[in-house]
């Protein structure tokens, strides 16, 4: 291999030649003769994701090394699963769900906290070929009820309660909400009973998760095509209705395979670490699909970065159970650094193994970046990549040629990924001006190859705007050196505590309340979470009511229907919103303003005192 430039160079050039290669690194029922074929990859191969993750590792020898450690300070736990142990329970976790009637290709929902059972079903899917669609705990039973419709699982799997640190939420009422709501019902639904807050079942709908699996067949793995789902994650679109992102089994396996190595320099048998959550794509590729594929062990932390019970829980995790690489989102450094500024608790824990710090989700602030960098004297990495592609898009990639850093840079596209950077027109920005961040087709393997159930909404979100193209939604600039620089959305998706959410579907929240005429909800900066959302609301006329009350009364609103997780605490009545002559919303004057960039008044502007009233009020 040659340096990084070289190895960049290759996958862009040659791009079936580069990922045949790579495709060496994962066993094949039958292994593929073509590479690709328009957006798929691989499409004459065959093989099973769960057996490259578990059983291959067992054959090798690997079955006494750790697979999979559980450390829950929520609930006082700490549990590890070696290989042989992990893929036992999974081949009986796949037998249950045979035994329910899943077959190849049918899907199924898991909504469930951060318990080894919530990565044992995942894997289970995978192995009989069916597709899992993992819901965030955190979202309200309307989203669930959404993902429940569109995604028609067969099988529910859930757990009846996760747990904050400062309240145990009981999942079940959720669940039993969202399908008391939904039009599809599962079969079953298959409960984990947790003693924080056992849940009732529903008779002859819902089954008991131990009892079930007690009585289950184990399940061997059956050979799927590269190109059929492995999963469905949802994720933030611009409306109400979430996309359900497509992940293929065959693109998927070498793509992350290969990014183990390549981008994160992890070797088989190193603990890996994604302080993350099994809900958000960080979690379904690096902390069980990654990992395991790479043989590496993987560490599945249920708490948080501070509270759990201080700011030194990362680097008791990370000292006591050999971390080798970390991986966590901005947001949790700096829940960290505000409670810890000295970086006292680092005093605290041997931190000698740890060789990295990756951070994504959300943008990486310089001075989170250089607190961490002082602190823990590693290199600490930002990398940029989103649930679509399922893999970094632009990192610094240590395995194969670790590079300079500059701060405030995810450093350079990716090995297959051919960034460019386009002006409204289409045409390409020369370096250091900003554009919207584009990939040029083909997009590599692993990324996602439709929408589910909606190849038209694909082709008009991410492939219409600029033809032979791929639209990330990000805003941003490459320097004279080819260092990328994201700047931020350049839509209506808002990144909140690195949980991105639709600004759209918090407005469809706020407008179906009964006073208010109209609203734009935009993300202001934050300091902890990156970004709050605000709403500004315009009241019906006659509606003659106290704006702090509004303010209530959205915020619960959109905590029922959203969730928890929106954190949408601010609601703003304002006389008139923003607006063109023609009525279009100036949503993206709105965000400059919020973001404190320079702005012009649109010359089409209806009213500027409108403009006024939102700088006032932020
Ligand atoms: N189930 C139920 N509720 C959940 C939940 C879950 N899985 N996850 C979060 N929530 C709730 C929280 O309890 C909180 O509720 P509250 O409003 O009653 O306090 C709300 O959703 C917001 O949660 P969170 O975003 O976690 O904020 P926080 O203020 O509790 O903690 C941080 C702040 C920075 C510590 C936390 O956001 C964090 O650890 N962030 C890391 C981000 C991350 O891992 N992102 C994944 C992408 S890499
Ligand atoms: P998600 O799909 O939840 O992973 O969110 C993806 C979005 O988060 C991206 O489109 C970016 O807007 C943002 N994001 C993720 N990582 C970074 C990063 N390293 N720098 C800047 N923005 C990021």
């Amino acid at each position: 291999m040659g340096g990084f430039d070289a190895v960049y160079r290759a996958s862009i050039e040659d791009p079936e030649r580069f990922w045949a290669e790579a495709a060496r690194g994962i066993d094949w029922d039958q292994p593929p003769t073509v590479v690709s074929q328009g957006n798929r990859w691989f499409p004459d191969g065959r093989l099973n994701t769960c057996h490259n993750a578990l059983d291959r590792h067992v054959a090798a020898g690997r079955g006494d090394q750790a697979a999979l450690i559980y450390d829950s300070p929520v609930t006082g736990t700490e549990r590890t699963y070696t290989y042989a142990e992990l893929l036992e329970q999974v081949r009986r976790a796949a037998g249950m769900l045979r035994g329910l009637g899943v077959e190849a290709g049918d899907t199924v929902v898991v909504y469930m906290p951060m318990v080894p059972e919530a990565v044992i079903a995942m894997l289970a899917c995978a192995r009989i070929g069916a597709v899992h669609s993992v819901v965030f705990g955190g979202f309200a039973a309307n989203e669930l009820a959404v993902r429940i419709d569109h995604a028609k699982p067969k099988v529910v799997l859930s757990a009846s309660c996760g747990i904050e640190p400062t309240r145990v939420v009981p999942y079940k009422p959720l669940l039993d909400a969202a399908l008391a709501q939904a039009t599809h019902q599962p079969g079953h639904c298959v409960i984990l009973q947790r003693d924080q807050a056992p849940a009732d079942l529903v008779q002859g709908r819902d089954l008991d998760w131990a009892a079930t699996l007690a009585q289950a067949d184990p399940a061997d793995c059956v050979s799927v095509a590269a190109t059929d789902p492995l999963y469905i994650l949802y994720t933030s679109g611009t409306t109400g209705l979430p996309k359900g992102v497509v992940r293929d089994n065959g693109g998927h396996a070498v793509a992350l395979h290969w990014s183990m190595s390549n981008v994160y320099g992890a070797a088989p048998g190193e603990v890996y670490w994604a302080a993350s959550d099994v809900g958000w794509v960080v979690g379904h590729s690096y902390i069980v699909y990654g990992p395991l594929l790479a043989g590496c062990t993987t560490v599945l932390y249920e708490g948080k970065p501070v509270g759990t019970p201080d700011p030194g829980a990362f680097w008791r995790v990370v000292a006591i159970h050999g971390v080798r690489t970390l991986f966590t989102a901005p947001t949790a450094i700096r829940a960290i650094k505000k409670e810890d500024p000295s970086g006292a608790f680092t005093g605290k824990w041997d931190l000698s193994g740890l060789r990295y710090l990756f951070l994504a989700g959300e943008r990486l602030d310089p001075d989170t970046y250089h607190w961490a960098c002082d602190l823990l004297g590693i290199p600490v990495i930002d990398h940029w990549w989103q649930t679509e592609t399922g893999w970094p898009i632009a990192a610094n990639c240590v395995g194969i040629e670790p590079l300079p850093i500059k701060p405030g840079s995810p450093t350079k596209p990716v090995p297959g990924y051919d960034v460019r950077i386009l002006d409204p027109d289409g045409n390409l920005c020369p370096a250091g001006v900003e554009g919207a961040v584009t990939l040029r087709l083909p997009l590599p393997p692993g990324t996602l190859p439709t929408l589910y159930r909606d190849d038209e909404r694909f082709a008009e979100a991410y492939l219409s705007r600029f033809p032979g193209h791929y639209l990330t939604g990000d805003g941003g600039y490459l320097d004279a050196d080819g260092y990328l620089y994201v700047m931020g959305r350049i839509d209506d998706v808002i990144n909140v505590a690195g949980h991105r959410l639709s600004t759209g579907a918090m407005e469809e929240v706020i407008a179906s309340h009964p006073d208010v005429a109209e609203c734009a909800v935009i993300g202001v900066a934050d300091e902890l979470k990156g970004q709050l959302p605000v709403g500004f609301v315009v009241l019906k006329a006659g509606a003659d009511r106290d704006p702090a009350e509004i303010e209530r009364e959205l915020t619960a609103l959109i905590r029922d229907r959203i969730g928890p997780v929106a954190a949408f605490r601010r609601a703003v009545v304002v006389g008139k919103l923003p607006k063109t002559r023609s009525g279009k919303i100036l949503r993206g004057t709105m965000r400059d303003i919020a973001a404190g960039r320079p702005y012009t008044t649109p010359s089409t502007i209806e009213d500027p005192a409108a403009l006024d009233e939102i700088t006032r009020s932020l």
